[in-house]
């Protein structure tokens, strides 16, 4: 059984504390989804958790089973089984995807080693992993990049943020089933997303939302239709 439990965390930007008394934990297999308004901290959250110089953590702990990451520079937290998908990916010159991938996958456990094979499934060609990570991706493209990083380092928990964002109408479908097999698998997911459709494909147990910086509401999955409908209004 995997874990990451966050147990009150404040979270500032320069002097501008965006996040604050945050307390989730996520367990192996879970399928969390995170909704709030543009700006509620949602992004900061996962980068902080990630270990983003510019998002500095001032209160609270983040473990992940028995390893407090808060003592783990960003890629020793990533080899300790976290994986965050950015919701803008950075472009990265002179590396190939294949390459990269490669490189993720060699540390990873189990993870697999042709990619080339699982590019029709998300309408990718083959000339793909022959660019440079994300160097002139479309919006969508990008998001497909994230994933096969994702596949490659076969995290125990992984945040996904805006994944879904720029996907066509196929690739959110492919998308949200191959996540659906992680969760399968026994990662435990926190997706990020303004979305509900994605969470028809990929149905949440649990659904919260942060607003100003701090969870106002964690429920069932049931609460999705609630919030399609009614928006964030009865938080605010
Ligand atoms: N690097 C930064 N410099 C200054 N302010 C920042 C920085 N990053 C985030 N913020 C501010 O922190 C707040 C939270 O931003 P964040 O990106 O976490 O929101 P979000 O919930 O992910 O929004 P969205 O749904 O639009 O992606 C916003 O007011 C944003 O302007
Ligand atoms: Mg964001």
């Amino acid at each position: 059984m995997q874990s990451l439990t966050l147990k009150s965390l404040a979270i500032s930007v320069g002097d501008k504390e965006v996040v604050r008394d945050f307390s989730l934990a996520i367990k192996s297999g879970e399928v969390h989804a995170l909704m709030g308004p543009n700006g509620s901290g949602k992004s900061s959250l996962a980068y902080a958790i990630a270990g983003h110089p510019e998002y500095q953590i001032t209160k609270g702990s983040v473990m992940l089973n028995n390893v407090n990451l808060l003592e783990l520079l960003p890629e020793k937290r990533a080899e300790a089984g976290l994986f965050l998908s950015f919701q803008e990916p950075p472009e990265v010159g002179g590396v190939s995807m294949s390459t990269f991938l490669q490189m993720i996958a060699s540390v990873a456990k189990d993870s697999p080693k042709d990619f080339k094979s699982m590019l029709p499934e998300i309408g990718l060609h083959d000339t793909f992993l022959q660019r440079f990570l994300n160097e002139g991706f479309s919006g969508g493209e990008k998001k497909k990049s994230e994933l096969l990083q994702l596949i490659a380092r076969k995290p125990k928990i992984a945040i996904c943020d805006e994944i879904d964002s720029g996907l066509d109408l196929d690739a959110l479908k492919s998308v949200a089933k191959i996540l659906r097999g992680e969760a399968a698998r026994g990662a435990g997911l926190l997706l990020i997303s303004h979305s509900p459709r994605l969470f028809e494909l990929l149905p949440p147990d649990f659904v919260h939302v942060l607003l100003k910086g701090k969870l106002v509401a964690s429920r069932g999955p049931e609460f999705l239709d609630i919030l399609a409908q009614e928006g964030y209004k009865a938080f605010s």
